[in-house]
């Protein structure tokens, strides 16, 4: 396989070895995934003249999860309806063609406000016959067709067949800053798209003041409604980024559910209906964002989030200047015992997998450091297990892990587990102005922690806690990229980790 990564620049600029990034410029939500004869498309939202505006949708593709190819732009803001930005949307694979739905964003001159007024959200659909070019671009639906109440906060069309009908999803705020979700529906998902439902909280309580990136997944013949809140309060324990994704399950389909709005475009206020109480979060890392769903030839449900957050840029600007973001792993979805949904990578992955090296004590000694100036003894890493991984990259295992203890990732990094608490934090600048995610063992079904899988890719970090009933997918800039040093003091009955091969990126970095 040939390899194009250049150390010296990723040792420079924190570059990923097996993650996808953009060769200069901002990578946020993913769009439009789908397989299509065969091949993975990953679309994402992409402005290659970061900080210069200009969203448009990358494109990725790749047949086997280890070889990509970038295509750079693929739907690109260059008409009057997307002026402002090609936003974010899904796909549909229908009559072995791709149609890709999204929001062209178009600002209006002569407003400085344009949460209340002079934006319009074009709905917009864009077909591609061969996965490659992109057709012309159609306004399926605009402002003109959105309810009195909402601001013109309206985007991100999740699109889908069921009940003999094409249905769509938009995230929305309302103009008194509550969130909704509203619900279209036509018969040939192109015309005729009419409000079919809407919904917000039971309560009448504010749940964040928008739901962006609704998804719809079923698993075990139960529906789940994914939505992404933003402005949820923080609180110690839950809602600890700025924005947060997660997901209702719901008892019965979200169609019916949402098809209760009996006002729609006459009413006053989105139909409330979901308890905002059951929501599940998905990641209790520092950056996961936007996750979207979709289902491969194979029947599998799989989800990719973004490993970042938006309106917090300056936290990440300052470690990796030129680019921007990465995202996820594929993520296949599961219900495990208890109902709750589970994510775990892909089985390609694995052809990653270099030597098994077994952590060991032997493996510990002088797995120090130091952190900035001071020593790394401040952190007592006595009984620890460890070992040392070339480049920056290892994917580690833990089963049957007993009591507290923690993992330490050179000397920046740490996962520990403190009475009835999983800590994740760091330990010095490695985390930008970050500190510590808690996930609680209430949120575990197990209540209490029994596997972790980390797998560390130079700045990157996705955990998955108990088989993926948990993430916490995190950002890190360690000091010193080429050398991993991992070192646990956890007691498992097996504590192991692979060395990595890369990604073949074609000629992109
Ligand atoms: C989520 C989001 C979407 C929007 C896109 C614009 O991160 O705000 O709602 O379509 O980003 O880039």
């Amino acid at each position: 396989m040939q390899m194009y990564v250049n150390l010296d620049y990723r040792q420079h600029n924190w570059r990923l070895g097996f993650h996808l990034q953009a060769p200069t410029g901002w990578l946020s939500d993913p769009n439009g995934l789908c397989q299509f004869n065969g091949e993975y498309h990953i679309f994402h939202q992409y402005a290659p003249r970061w900080p210069w505006a200009g969203h448009g949708w990358g494109h990725w593709t790749t047949r086997d999860l280890i070889h990509w190819e970038f295509h750079r732009g693929a739907i690109i803001p260059e008409m009057e309806l997307d002026k402002n930005g090609s936003y974010s949307g899904s796909a549909v694979i229908r009559d072995g063609e791709m149609w890709c739905y999204y929001t062209g964003n178009v600002l209006e001159p002569g407003h400085d406000n344009y949460d209340y007024e002079g934006r319009q959200a074009n709905e917009t659909l864009v077909i591609s016959k061969d996965g490659r070019t992109f057709g012309d671009r159609q306004l399926v639906l605009d402002n003109s067709g959105y309810p009195a109440y909402c601001s013109r906060h309206v985007r991100d069309p999740k699109v889908w067949w069921q009940n003999d009908t094409w249905n769509m999803l938009l995230g929305a705020r309302t103009m008194d800053d509550h969130p909704a979700m509203l619900l279209y529906q036509s018969p040939d998902g192109v015309n005729d798209w009419k409000l079919a439902g809407s919904c917000t909280t039971i309560s009448g309580k504010p749940f964040g003041y928008m739901w962006e990136c609704p998804n719809i997944v079923t698993l075990g013949g139960r529906e789940f409604f994914f939505v992404c809140p933003q402005g949820v309060p923080s609180q110690m324990t839950k809602f600890q980024n700025n924005f947060n994704s997660g997901y209702f399950p719901v008892g019965g389909t979200v169609i019916d559910l949402l098809s209760g709005d009996k006002g729609l475009m006459d009413a006053k206020a989105p139909y409330g209906c979901i308890d905002e109480d059951t929501f599940v979060e998905l990641d209790y890392g520092f950056d996961f964002y936007a996750p979207q769903v979709f289902t491969d030839e194979q029947g599998r449900q799989i989800l990719v989030g973004w490993m970042g957050l938006p309106d917090i840029e300056l936290q990440y600007q300052v470690p990796t200047y030129e680019w921007l973001h990465t995202l996820t792993w594929l993520r296949e979805l599961s219900l495990n015992d208890a109902g709750n949904i589970c994510q775990w990578p892909l089985p390609e992955y694995d052809a990653l997998h270099g030597a098994c090296v077994d952590l060991t004590p032997e493996g510990a000694i002088d797995n120090v450091g130091k952190l900035g100036s001071s020593n790394y003894d401040a952190h007592d890493i006595e009984g620890a297990i460890g070992a040392r991984f070339a480049n920056g990259t290892c994917d580690l295992y833990l089963e049957g892990i007993e009591g507290e203890g923690r993992i330490l990732l050179n000397a920046d990094l740490e996962l520990a587990v403190i009475g009835n608490m999983i800590e994740l934090s760091f330990k010095g600048i490695a985390g930008g102005y970050r500190t510590v995610r808690r996930l609680p063992f209430s949120e575990l079904s197990a209540g209490k922690l029994e596997s972790l899988r980390m797998v560390v890719d130079t700045s990157a970090v996705e955990i998955y806690v108990n088989g993926g009933e948990h993430t916490m997918s995190t950002r890190w800039w360690p000091q010193e990229i080429t050398n991993l040093r991992v070192s646990s003091t956890f007691k498992a009955a097996k504590s192991y980790a692979y060395e990595m091969s890369f990604f073949d990126f074609g000629d992109i970095c």
